[in-house]
């Protein structure tokens, strides 16, 4: 259990003008109390109130988790009859003594079979959207949390550098993506990664969330793969495209004006600056080289226990850039039915501007370089 952060969490509930908010499993579980668990069937949720007083609700075989007598918040376990679980949340929110609300819940992690049992527990209490909350919570990373990033960064790059090493002509993206995998975990990955490898190959790679298929890698191909590790709850996410034997002059043009746009990125975040402007100056790049119908999604997203939160980097939102907020920059360009690149690097915003964990060469590399 994090004191620090259980306050910090307390005031924000007030600032937004709540009563209470219910946490589910998840990132934001685990920032503040140290505890991981699944969303399985049962129900777990913890109540922190305004006035600082906190209630888990909890199946009983999960109470060996807690952290015991040291406990800050009070448990309230259930067992396997569905029939007793009502009264396990009736019991933990006469504890808190909730009367006014609005309680937030998180709108993409709570579930109807937890919001049902709070309904009922808290009658004429309305329910909202808890999000500004949670955001403000995690948005800015302490220097502890940035370093489990930058670990994350590096056992990814190394993870790829060994998954280049092994690619043969032939190969498929699925296989490619499945050796990234291995590797990956190998180099100290959570087993909990951040998302499923991206790897596609030739045309395939002018979809930007292609699923790996069974293409296979031929002289003349773009490869583009997009992955990430995990370290102790903490992600990475990069891109990176390669050529492999002869490519088209067009896709090794994208591949500069992308490479200039991914610069330019990264350098126009600071503090005090909104986080439009580091999507302004990647998209300028590019749309004055004349591909901005190309480039079809943001510069850019929140990274951090979670592999897309806040900030969210696009042209109009004003959120103003805070040192230890960290995000991703990665612009590309796809042209249907040829091929895409995408460059994308992790960075943190820092007192002068925007620091990169990642630090693999970004250029469209030749395969041949990196293959053993
Ligand atoms: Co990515
Ligand atoms: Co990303």
């Amino acid at each position: 259990m994090n004191t620090e952060r259980m306050k910090k969490l307390v005031s924000l509930v007030k600032i937004h003008g709540l009563e209470a908010v219910a946490l589910n499993p998840g990132p934001s579980l685990r920032y503040l109390t140290g505890l991981e668990f699944h969303l399985m069937e049962r129900p777990t949720v913890l109540l922190v109130s305004a006035s600082g007083m906190s209630a888990m609700i909890l199946p009983g075989l999960e109470k060996a988790k807690l952290p015991g007598e040291t406990t800050v918040f009070q448990a309230f376990t259930y067992g396997d009859d569905p029939a007793e679980w009502q009264a396990a949340f009736d019991r933990a929110a006469e504890k808190l003594g909730l009367t006014r609300g609005p309680l937030g819940v998180e709108a993409g992690r709570m579930r109807f079979l937890e919001l049902v049992f709070l309904k009922n527990a808290l009658p004429g209490i309305e329910f909202v959207d808890g999000g500004k909350v949670i955001d403000g919570l995690r948005r800015k990373k302490e220097s502890g949390e940035i370093a489990k990033m930058r670990r994350a960064a590096q056992i990814a790059q190394s993870a790829i550098l060994t998954t280049l090493k092994l690619l043969k002509e032939g190969m498929t993206e699925k296989q490619i993506a499945n050796e990234l995998v291995v590797q990956l975990l190998r180099a100290g990955s959570d087993d909990q990664l951040p998302f499923s490898p991206i790897v596609s190959l030739g045309q395939n790679t002018a979809n930007p969330h292609a699923v790996p298929s069974d293409r296979a890698m031929h002289k003349g191909d773009l490869l583009l793969i997009d992955w990430g590790a995990s370290f102790e709850g903490y992600f990475s996410d990069i891109t990176r495209t390669f050529t492999f034997g002869e490519v088209e002059p067009e896709l090794l043009k994208i591949g500069d004006i992308v490479l200039r746009a991914n610069r330019a990125g990264r350098s126009a975040g600071k503090p005090g600056l909104p986080a439009g402007a580091v999507d302004r100056a990647a998209r300028l790049v590019i749309t004055e080289a004349g591909y901005g119908d190309f480039f079809i999604h943001r510069t850019g997203h929140g990274l951090g226990m979670e592999a897309h939160e806040t900030p969210y980097i696009f042209d109009e939102n004003k959120t103003i850039l805070e040192t230890g907020m960290t995000f991703t920059v990665e612009p590309g360009i796809y042209l249907p039915g040829r091929g895409g690149v995408r460059i994308e690097d992790d960075v943190v915003v820092t007192e002068t501007g925007l620091e990169s964990l990642t630090d693999l060469p970004r250029e469209l590399l030749p395969l041949e370089k990196f293959m053993g």
